[in-house]
């Protein structure tokens, strides 16, 4: 414990503001601390801590005032500034009865006030440097902002793009993902949770939320339980092993049982197996949805079933706080039942340093900066950084890219000057005028060493009823802002500035809240406006760079024929139109590889990478009747999981195993020559991935087991070692034992998950 803590500590305690009779002598002492404030609390007061309020939505700014006085909150969620947050934190610790400490949370998904790529696109980065560094920083903002909790990271494996949220999310892979909720865990959380620059993790959503049956937002998830434990659960149990403070629940419900009430998700499996400790807070209003869900035939026994699944925290309902006394009463809940939820939250407190100083993250108003949105508070090298290492070069087979920084350039399409969009959805803090868009950083890198001519060319839909919709998503205000020429107009301005360029950048793809909350998509195209406008300037017969903005794979069938390259960029934030304009230009050669299988069609989902064996498998290039195919077009992705281009090109020598033979308790390395053997320096990622040759259930065809993200200068050559034990072969059987089986595995080495070298090993 640091001393300036125990000072701070002593002197709110002992002031006449601090909590009735506590010992300062506990402090130091969690449980004991806890223990001691909870026999002073009645249990209306204790009830009044589980409650999680939405600044803006549950309440006016007098009666939330009011209730915090009245001991009945334990939180809120919503407010972004010191200021905000400070005569909230002094109606609970300077006039409720106890002077609790109230915590603030926030959806820091993607950085805070300076704006990230989306989390898709940290997840293409493969390196978990960048995703640290987003993470780290979004901790610092938001901590300088009076901020404890960030509900983030969202771990929800995705295999199903349809669903909008698989832009919050990190992938299709279950390795990947959970490399990277440990990595963002412990760069939100810092080194104590309890610094002033820390935010308290609270993992989502718990669990199984991007299996939504359809990839329709909020529908019903219905899965094995061998492929839950495989390939859905791993990512939520790395970030509670990484010490995650909170979890968030999911809306889902799992085989017939909403995650809301579901006492196995929550008790048998969180907190006995996997000895979760902290506070665990149900989504929006997801203890009233019980109702709707058909469990509970009111707000009573909803209430009544989230606490006893064990739900601490109630966000946006009122139902703990109107039902628990009664339920009590009847005796239907224990109070042990409250106090355990209780203890969790005060614990969360706690660690967060809040019993310390409440004002540990909102400082003294004197500190207050002048303006929230100074340019000084933004931390834009490190956004453009990670900007940069998360786009993927899907096409560039005429090596048209890098561009030169000469002649005329024609940017074109509705996201090449969209501050709103860049940003991607889940923005926090962020403010779009602060955006750097595509149109300005070409601008900057060009200066007046070329010419740039910019037309819109299209809407991002012209059907309205789409508009409609993206306008009424939960932004602030409506954000489409739709160009009143006709289509034909726009397009026509786009093909005579294509007319004066030597090469056409076309930035094409998704408003940011068409890959959102509640945004699922039946069709994975870019939308009809932009199809069109692509269409005549390909027949400019010019060539044609895609800039692709869009928060999930498309289906991209049209513009992989057609166009001279394809950059990915996703939503790459704050300093996104600098980063692009870096790897356009060449001043960064592009590394990120996808952290999800892109398929041909709708008609493919799911398909992702590391799918279950079959009997009948189909046989690429060996087309055939009665194997599992689409007889209608091309099988597999478009582009594989782990794909992605650089300027450069890499080649990898065959695999070398150091035994054929690995023992139980042995380790076995595998390694690889990997050659730069283009004309730039570059960097890739070494993937492996194991295959389980015969088992007792039937397991992937390939499973990725380790990664390295690796540079080399033009011409070098560096020999990548895998190291390989029982432990990666483990998978969970017919009875969820977590075990390694002997017989013979296939291990595989490549730059993507379909183009791989392989060896066999046995294990004994
Ligand atoms: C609902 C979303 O599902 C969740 O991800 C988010 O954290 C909460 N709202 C709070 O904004």
């Amino acid at each position: 414990m640091e001393v300036s803590y125990l000072l701070a500590a002593a002197a709110w305690l002992a002031s006449p503001l601090a909590l009735a009779d506590m010992n300062v002598a506990l402090l130091d002492n969690k449980p004991a601390f806890i223990a001691d404030v909870m026999r002073q609390m009645t249990l209306d007061e204790k009830i009044g801590q589980l409650r999680l309020i939405s600044i803006g939505s549950d309440m006016p700014q007098p009666q939330l005032l009011k209730e915090i006085a009245a001991g009945r909150i334990g939180g809120t969620f919503n407010t972004v500034t010191r200021a905000d947050n400070r005569p909230l934190q002094d109606a609970a610790v300077k006039r409720s009865r106890l002077k609790i400490p109230l915590f603030f949370a926030y959806d820091v998904v993607h950085g805070h006030r300076t704006i990230f790529p989306i989390s898709l696109a940290q997840a293409s980065s493969w390196d978990m440097d960048a995703v640290s560094l987003s993470a780290r920083t979004s901790a610092m903002e938001a901590s300088a902002d009076g901020i404890d909790m960030t509900f983030a990271p969202m771990v929800d494996i995705s295999r199903d793009p349809r669903w909008g949220r698989t832009s919050e999310g990190f992938g299709e892979d279950p390795y990947l993902v959970s490399e990277i909720a440990r990595t963002a865990v412990h760069a939100y959380q810092g080194k104590s949770l309890a610094a002033a620059d820390s935010v308290m993790a609270s993992v989502k959503h718990f669990a199984l939320y991007g299996a939504v049956e359809g990839g329709r937002d909020y529908n019903t998830v219905d899965m094995s339980p061998m492929r839950m434990y495989q390939d859905y659960l791993p990512p939520y149990r790395a970030a509670v092993d990484a010490g995650a403070g909170g979890v968030m629940v999911a809306l889902n419900s799992i085989n017939g049982v909403p995650a809301t009430s579901n006492t196995w998700l929550m008790q048998d499996l969180l907190r006995k197996d996997w000895g979760f400790r902290g506070v665990t807070i149900s989504d929006h209003g997801a203890i009233a949805e019980l109702i709707r869900h058909g469990v509970a035939k009111d707000g009573r026994e909803a209430a009544r079933l989230a606490i006893r699944a064990g739900i601490d925290m109630s966000m946006h309902d009122s139902l703990y706080l109107q039902e628990l006394p009664g339920l009590v009463k009847s005796g239907e809940v224990k109070e042990p039942e409250i106090d355990n939820a209780v203890r969790e939250i005060l614990g969360a407190k706690y660690d967060m340093g809040l019993f310390h100083d409440p004002y540990r993250r909102i400082g003294a108003a004197a500190g207050d900066p002048p303006d929230v949105n100074a340019e000084s508070r933004l931390h834009r090298a490190a956004a453009r950084d990670v900007a940069r290492r998360s786009m993927v070069l899907l096409e560039n087979s005429k090596q048209i890219l890098p561009l030169k920084k000469a002649g005329v350039i024609a940017l074109v399409g509705p996201l090449a000057d969209a501050p709103i969009d860049i940003m991607g959805s889940w923005s926090a803090a962020g403010v779009a005028r602060q955006s750097v868009t595509l149109y300005q950083g070409m601008r900057t890198a060009l200066g007046d060493k070329a010419r740039l001519v910019y037309a819109r060319g299209a809407n991002v839909t012209d059907n309205q009823h789409i508009v409609d919709y993206l306008n009424y998503l939960n932004w602030d205000k409506p954000e489409i802002t739709q160009d009143k020429r006709s289509p034909e107009a726009m397009i026509a301005e786009a093909v005579k500035a294509a007319g004066q360029a030597d090469v056409i950048v076309a930035a094409v793809g998704e408003a940011r809240g068409m890959s959102h909350e509640s945004s699922s998509r039946t069709s994975l195209d870019i939308p009809a406006s932009q199809h069109a406008l692509l269409a005549a300037l390909k027949a400019t017969g010019k060539p044609l760079v895609l800039v692709l903005m869009n928060g999930r794979p498309l289906a991209l069938n049209w513009e992989r024929e057609n166009a001279d390259a394809i950059l990915e960029t996703w939503f790459s934030g704050t300093e996104g139109g600098n980063a692009i304009a870096d790897v356009l230009f060449g001043d960064y050669n592009p590394s990120g590889k996808l952290p999800i299988s892109f398929p041909r069609s709708v008609g493919q989902i799911p398909i992702y990478y590391n799918h279950l064996r079959i009997g009948r498998p189909f046989i690429e290039g060996k087309p055939g009747n009665y194997t599992s195919q689409y007889f209608e077009e091309a099988n597999g992705p478009l582009y594989p999981f782990g794909y992605g281009l650089s300027y450069t090109d890499f080649s990898l020598s065959d695999v070398k195993l150091s035994t054929r033979t690995l023992d139980r308790d042995g380790k076995l390395d595998a390694s690889v020559t990997l050659r730069n053997t283009g004309r730039r320096d570059g960097a890739t990622v070494v993937q492996l991935y194991v295959q389980d040759v015969s088992a007792s259930v039937v397991r992937p065809v390939k499973e990725l087991k380790d990664f390295r993200k690796i540079m080399l200068k033009a011409g070098e050559e560096k020999v990548v070692h895998f190291t390989v034990d029982a432990e990666k072969l483990k998978f969970f059987n017919a009875g969820l034992q977590y075990v390694a089986e002997p017989g013979e595995f296939n291990l595989q080495i490549g730059l993507d998950s379909r183009t791989v070298r392989q060896q066999s090993f046995e294990l004994r």
